[in-house]
């Protein structure tokens, strides 16, 4: 992505650059999880994400010009799930980003390679989004969620949020309803309580 202003990349300097490894398996497990780390997504890595995004999202999936303009968007923290493994760099094999309001974190997408997926990839993009969110500010974590994405709905959930609200048709051209689903980060005065 040559053609990209040099300054955009500090944008997506997200000041993480550090090593995540899903090692939170019980050691009965038979399969190891495998170790990924965590960095700011890239300019460079648009191609994989827009690939990954075909896989995962079909018809509805973003274009490289959506992820592009996505990612120059304000407020926006991208990151990336690499092999945490040495030697020559490993295709990402998960992205997810928010956009922060001034108020509330959305969540605006996350997708993990299927070869990997139900290993523990989500919910440790999840947990950085949520730990961004809070370090941020944000008073809670909003998302869409298609109503049959049980794997989605599932990680969501085991993360602590709850359905909020239905969006009818909000998924096109599928014609699909989604769920709001809703994680409060920073309560309010607690009730009752007196200045
Ligand atoms: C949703 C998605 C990101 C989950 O990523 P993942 O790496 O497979 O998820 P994890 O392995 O971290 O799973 C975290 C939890 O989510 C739930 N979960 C994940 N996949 C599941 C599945 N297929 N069925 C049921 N629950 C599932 C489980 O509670 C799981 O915890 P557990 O494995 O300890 O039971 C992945 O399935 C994906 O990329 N789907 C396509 C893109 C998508 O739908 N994105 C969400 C848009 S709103």
């Amino acid at each position: 992505m040559s053609e990209l202003d040099p300054d955009l990349e500090m944008t997506l300097d997200l000041s993480l650059h550090r090593q995540l490894v899903a090692e939170d398996a019980p050691a009965t497990e038979p399969e190891p999880r495998p170790a990924v780390r965590l960095r700011p997504l890239a300019w460079a890595d648009v191609t994989r994400v827009a690939a990954l995004e075909t896989a995962l999202f079909g018809p509805s999936a973003w274009t490289m010009g959506m992820l592009t303009e996505e990612l120059r968007g304000n407020g926006r923290w991208y990151v990336a799930a690499e092999p945490a493994v040495e030697g020559a760099p490993q295709p990402l094999v998960g992205y997810a980003g928010l956009w922060f309001d001034g108020d509330n974190a959305h969540v605006m997408t996350i997708g993990v390679d299927p070869a990997v997926q139900r290993q523990g990839v989500g919910a440790i993009m999840l947990r950085a989004l949520v730990e961004r969110a809070r370090e941020i500010g944000a008073l809670s974590m909003v998302l869409e969620v298609a109503v049959d994405n049980d794997a989605a709905i599932a990680m969501y959930e085991r993360a602590g949020f709850v359905r909020i609200g239905l969006r009818k048709r909000y998924y096109q051209p599928e014609d699909v309803d989604a769920h709001t689903m809703q994680l409060v980060l920073q309560p309010g005065p607690a009730e009752g309580a007196t200045a």
